[in-house]
C-alpha cells in the first residue's frame, strides 16, 4: 500500500519580491516515500505493431514520429492527415538499433512530418499498421504552455505527475533530463517508452540528457547510446553537431537544451555551438529566452551541492549577456525556485533559475536544505511534482509548480516572471553582449 503523506503544519504565505507580485503557498509536511517501480506486464502484438510512440519538434513546421518495433523489417513511414483514418500525406524515414551487451533493440524508427499547420490536430499511423494516434502542433503565437518535469523514471509517482501534467492543457513537454532510470537495463528503456506513451504520442517531448542516460562502461561502451537512438532531439536542424546539446524555437520561445555531460570548456564544440546559437536569437522574433540542462547552477539542497559550479563558470557569462529569462534544471529531487540571479547573487538582469528533479523517480526526494536559505533562493520543498510555465505574451509568463499532494496536483508556488526584453537589461548589456558572443 501507497504511504499517505500526513500534513502537519500548513503555511500560507504572501509576499511581494523585488521582481514583482508572488504569491506562494508552502507546507511543511512528511515527506512521501518513494513509490515502486512500476511492472509492465508482456503484451502480445505482432512484432511489426509501433511501440512507444513519442514525438518531438523538428525544425519550421515539422515533427519527427519515433516508434519502435521489434520486426526489422518494418517500413519507417508516417501516414497522416486532418480527420481521423483519412491519410492524405505520407513521409519516408530513416531507422537505427542498438545492441547493449546481451540485449538487443528492435528498429527504432525516426520520421520527420511536414509542413504541418500551427495550432492543429493531426491523425497518424507508423508503419502502416497499429493505433491511429494524434498530436496538436503549438500555435504560432503565443499564449504557449510548457509543461515541465524531470528525472522522471517509472515509478507510481511517475504516473502521478504524467496523470497532473495530462490534466493541464499544454502544448510542448520540456524534460531537463533523467528519463527512464534504465541505469544500464535495456529493458527498462523499453517500458519507459510505453509508459510515457499516451503523453509523448500526442504533444511534442523535447528532452536533454542526465546522469541516468550515460550508461557508459569503460573501455566497452560510450555514453548515452540507448539515449541518442532513442531520443533523436533537432540538433541538425539548430547547427549542432551532437544530440546531446540542440536549441528549437516555438511560439515566441528560444529554447536551448544543454549537455552537463559534455564538454562545456571555451575551448569545446558544445561552448561554440552555444556562443553562436545565442547570436542568432532575434528577441523581437522570440522575446523569450529559456534554457534546460541538467545539473542545477542554483542549488541549496544538500543533494548535489555544487556539482554544477564548473559549468556555470564557464557558461553563466554567455547566459547573462545574452539576457536568458529563465533556467530549468533537474537532477535533485525536490523543487526550488530563485530570484533574479548572476554570478551568485541576486541580480534583476539575470535568470530565474528552477530546478525541478522531483517528476518521481525510484530514488525518492532529497529532503536536506542547506540553512540558512540563501538570499538568491525563493521558494524550496522536497516534494514529487511537476510544473507549468505559460508564456502569456512577450513580456509575461506564469510559472506554477504543482506538487503532488498524495494523488492531488496542488498548486503550490506560482509567480508571474516578466521578460528581460521589456527590462532595461538587454539594452544595456546589448554591447557588452555582442562584445561576449563574437570574441574568438
Ligand atoms: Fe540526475
Amino acid at each position: 500500500m501507497d504511504p499517505k503523506p500526513l500534513f502537519l503544519n500548513v503555511l500560507w504565505l504572501i509576499t511581494i519580491s523585488s521582481s514583482g507580485f508572488v504569491v506562494r503557498v508552502g507546507a511543511e509536511y512528511v515527506r512521501p516515500l518513494p513509490r515502486k517501480t512500476l511492472h509492465f506486464p508482456w503484451n502480445s502484438r505482432p512484432s511489426s505493431h509501433p511501440q512507444q510512440v513519442h514525438i518531438s519538434l523538428a525544425g519550421d513546421n515539422h515533427m519527427r514520429i519515433t516508434w519502435i518495433t521489434d520486426d526489422k523489417s518494418a517500413p519507417s513511414v508516417v501516414e497522416y492527415g486532418t480527420s481521423p483514418g483519412r491519410y492524405i500525406s505520407v513521409a519516408q524515414g530513416e531507422s537505427t538499433s542498438y545492441g547493449y551487451l546481451f540485449y538487443s533493440s528492435g528498429k527504432i524508427h525516426h520520421t520527420v512530418i511536414g509542413p504541418l499547420d500551427h495550432n492543429t490536430v493531426y491523425y497518424y499511423r507508423c508503419g502502416g499498421q497499429g493505433s491511429e494516434f494524434q498530436f496538436k502542433t503549438p500555435s504560432a503565437q503565443f499564449p504557449i504552455t510548457f509543461a515541465v518535469a524531470g528525472d522522471l523514471g517509472q515509478t507510481g509517482w511517475t504516473k502521478s505527475t504524467l496523470d497532473h501534467i495530462d490534466l493541464c492543457k499544454y502544448d510542448v513537454h520540456l524534460l531537463p533530463g533523467d528519463l527512464s532510470y534504465a541505469d544500464y537495463v535495456q529493458s527498462r528503456w523499453d517500458t519507459f517508452g510505453e509508459l510515457v506513451q499516451p503523453l509523448a504520442s500526442a504533444r511534442p517531448w523535447m528532452v536533454t540528457q542526465g546522469n541516468h542516460e550515460k550508461e557508459n562502461i569503460p573501455f566497452i561502451k560510450e555514453g548515452f547510446q540507448s539515449y541518442n537512438a532513442r531520443w533523436k532531439m533537432p540538433y541538425e536542424e539548430s547547427g549542432s553537431s551532437s544530440n546531446l546539446y540542440y536549441s528549437f524555437e516555438v511560439a515566441g520561445s528560444h529554447v536551448i537544451m544543454l549537455g552537463s555531460y559534455t564538454d562545456y570548456d571555451e575551448q569545446s564544440d558544445q561552448y561554440r555551438w552555444l556562443k553562436a546559437d545565442l547570436l542568432m536569437v532575434d528577441r523581437k522574433r522570440t522575446p523569450w529566452l529559456i534554457v534546460l540542462f541538467h545539473v542545477p547552477w542554483y542549488n541549496s539542497n544538500n543533494a548535489h551541492h555544487g556539482e554544477g559550479d564548473r559549468m556555470m563558470a564557464t557558461m553563466e557569462p554567455l547566459l547573462y549577456d545574452a539576457s536568458v529569462d529563465i533556467v530549468l534544471a533537474g537532477h535533485v529531487h525536490a523543487y526550488e525556485r530563485t530570484k533574479r540571479v548572476n554570478n551568485g547573487l541576486p541580480d534583476p538582469c539575470g535568470a530565474v533559475h528552477i530546478t525541478i528533479g522531483d517528476g518521481g523517480n525510484k530514488e525518492g526526494l532529497a529532503h536536506h536544505y542547506q540553512n540558512p536559505q540563501p538570499k538568491w533562493s525563493e521558494f524550496r520543498e522536497a516534494s514529487f511534482g511537476h510544473g507549468e510555465l505559460t508564456m502569456v505574451n512577450s513580456t509575461h509568463a506564469f510559472w506554477s509548480w504543482h506538487r503532488n499532494d498524495d494523488d492531488e496536483p496542488v498548486r503550490s508556488d506560482q509567480v508571474w516572471i516578466t521578460s528581460l526584453v521589456g527590462s532595461e537589461c538587454v539594452a544595456e548589456k546589448g554591447h557588452e553582449r555582442r562584445k561576449s558572443l563574437l570574441a574568438p
